[in-house]
């Protein structure tokens, strides 16, 4: 087992990644309540909630679920008020510790309700997805969708403890396992070139789902982001590199409808147009995108988007939580392995990056 800290100006908690931890007690305990509140959604709740309310009975812990409808589209404001019915119905008092079970999207809105329920409650996530055991579970951004924008209403609140089960991925469909092999790869390519190196050595491994190499790759991950969190929990400054390919992502994600294109899927497709975008500046060449493009293949990813109206790209991508006084910001690569925030002041280099990819 591998732990790790995340040390925030509001909060230190350990990360644990291993094998069957959802059956090891003594890692949540020190971190939960005598009552719990555990909020999973229909497919994750058939497949891993046993489990974890087995250890919570056979430890004497008062606990009700939540089970929630499974999907993007859920991310909403409906989802959040199931969770609040439940909570206020259960008698939940500030002592309640909220546990997040399930991927990204449960994560997310747990985290939110457990920002703002009785204005913070204790929160445990427990990511059951690669891509939320390597990004969303850390770092405490929760959020929900609004029709015209992906995560626009949320809160960075951390919480008690991530506990990553590698055993969960075992039953995780293969779609699902490259979306979040889409996250992973995002870390080589913004600030680690032997990382990227060595998911480029390893992708058919990993995508075979060897144990011991995704068990490193989390950790890789868990660990980078760690650092990024620590030096900017609110995302001021470096924090925002952990975004890249998400600008275009989210507008692909927005555009086509919340679900049909995979958050991962969208970061991939995203991630390419970021580099198209330095080539348009002048820090990357065709040949550094054709290779990005490359291990994005090899984890079974979209390497280039959905054709759509250039004023749609921009109507989402103005609505970009990096965007500053008007102006909008993207994350480039000065070289692979090395990503940066660019102002872009004009919609020439955007035109020229997009060309390829709107409709007629
Ligand atoms: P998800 O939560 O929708 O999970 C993907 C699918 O896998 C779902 O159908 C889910 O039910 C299923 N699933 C989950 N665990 C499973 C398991 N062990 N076995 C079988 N099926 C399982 O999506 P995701 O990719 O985990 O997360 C995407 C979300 O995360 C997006 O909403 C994105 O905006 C958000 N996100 C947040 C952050 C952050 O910092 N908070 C970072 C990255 C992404
Ligand atoms: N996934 C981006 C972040 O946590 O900042």
């Amino acid at each position: 087992m591998y732990t790790l800290s995340v040390d925030t100006p509001s909060h230190q908690y350990p990360i644990y990644i291993g094998n069957n931890l959802l059956q090891k007690f003594e890692l949540l305990q020190p971190h939960i309540n005598q009552k719990v509140a555990i909020v999973s959604n229909t497919t994750v709740a058939n497949l891993h909630l046993p489990t974890l309310e087995n250890v919570l009975k056979n430890n004497g812990i008062e606990f009700f679920t939540v089970i929630l409808p499974d999907g993007e589209q859920y991310k909403n404001h409906d989802s959040l008020n199931q969770i609040y019915d439940a909570l206020l119905s259960h008698h939940a008092d500030r002592k309640t510790t909220i546990i997040a079970l399930g991927g990204g999207v449960i994560g997310d809105m747990a985290g939110f309700a457990a920002a703002t329920y009785q204005r913070g409650v204790p929160f445990v996530q427990i990511p059951t997805t690669l891509l939320s055991q390597v990004d969303s579970s850390v770092g405490g951004k929760t959020a929900i969708n609004h029709p015209l924008g992906k995560n626009m209403i949320g809160a960075f609140y951390q919480p008690q403890v991530v506990l990553i089960d590698l055993a969960t991925l075992d039953t995780l469909p293969e779609r699902e396992l490259s979306a979040g092999m889409a996250e992973v790869i995002k870390y080589g390519l913004l600030g680690d070139i032997e990382f990227l190196q060595w998911l480029e050595d390893n992708m058919p491994a990993l995508m075979q789902r060897d144990k011991t190499l995704l068990a490193e790759a989390v950790r890789h991950c868990c660990q980078m982001k760690a650092d990024i969190v620590a030096q900017d929990e609110t995302e001021q400054d470096v924090r925002a590199l952990l975004n890249l390919g998400h600008t275009f992502g989210h507008a692909i994600e927005t555009e086509m409808g919340y679900g049909v294109w995979l958050h991962g899927e969208a970061v991939a497709a995203g991630s390419v147009l970021a580099c198209i975008l330095s080539e348009q500046i002048g820090s990357l060449k065709p040949a550094d995108t054709e290779r990005v493009k490359a291990i994005f293949r090899a984890a079974r990813l979209p390497d280039t988007p959905p054709k759509f109206a250039f004023e749609r790209w921009l109507a989402h991508m103005r609505h970009d939580k990096k965007v500053q006084s008007g102006k909008m910001r993207f994350i480039t690569l000065k070289q692979l392995g090395q990503a940066t925030i660019t102002t872009i002041e004009d919609e020439q280099p955007l035109r020229k990056t997009l060309a390829a990819y709107l409709s007629q």
